[in-house]
């Protein structure tokens, strides 16, 4: 199988179950004008993402890494209209367009976007904002991946879930001789999660528009 094949199949089911979407159609476009890294989730991940959120009764949604907005809107909409999402953006000229990305959108009333290194905004944000969170979406600086983590788990309850994106790198998680910083960062995530008794915890492999990559998938236990 190729790249191309993955892309065609991708675009054909996402062209076939959903409606044209001006709101997620202008980020992409937006942040191709601006030079953002193409790193925004695929189509069908940003429902998939919504339809998660969904199904989890999500009002309190956590994004780590904003990019221009993409999956942001996306997790916003599943939310009810008195619902909350807290997105950490590093980049100033990201958290400014994923702003106006998210207005556009129609999700202001929903959505704070908070400009900063995440680390520093979580531990700033929790003395104000003790409540925890229903659903998690870590998509920021792979090397912190185990840090963010940590964060999701001390604003979670029993049943948050919390989602990471970029596990497989295109099977790069398996090399032993890398040294590359991103895939460091996951194993790091996969250790904690195995010695974390309070989640349980699968990865999904995804082939599509962006590669071959995927998702962990993790909840919090009852009990
Ligand atoms: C990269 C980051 C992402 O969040 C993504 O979805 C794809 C690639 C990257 O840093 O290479
Ligand atoms: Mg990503």
């Amino acid at each position: 199988m190729s790249q191309d094949q993955w892309s065609a199949v991708d675009n054909y089911f996402y062209r076939m179950l959903n409606q044209p979407d001006a709101a997620l159609e202008n980020v992409l476009q937006v942040n191709r004008e601006q030079g953002f890294p193409s790193h925004d989730v695929s189509e069908n991940q940003g429902v998939f993402l919504r339809l998660l959120a969904e199904m989890q009764g999500a009002r309190r949604i956590l994004e780590v890494g904003t990019l221009g907005g993409y999956s942001t809107i996306c997790l916003a909409r599943a939310l009810p209209t008195d619902g909350r999402l807290f997105s950490f953006e590093i980049d100033p000229k990201r958290v400014a367009i994923a702003r106006k990305n998210v207005e556009l959108a129609g999700l202001t009333d929903r959505v704070e976007i908070i400009e900063g290194p995440a680390a520093d905004s979580l531990d700033k944000f929790a003395l104000t904002n003790p409540e925890p969170f229903d659903f998690v979406f870590i998509d920021a600086d792979k090397k912190n991946n185990s840090t963010y983590f940590r964060w999701a788990l001390r604003f979670s309850r029993p049943g948050t879930v919390i989602i990471v994106d970029n596990v497989v790198r295109a099977g790069a998680i398996l090399s032993e001789s890398t040294e590359n910083p991103c895939v460091l960062g996951v194993r790091r995530l996969n250790e904690l999660i195995a010695s974390e008794p309070r989640v349980e915890a699968t990865a999904l492999q995804t082939v599509g528009t962006k590669g071959w990559d995927g998702f962990i998938m993790a909840r919090v236990r009852s009990s």
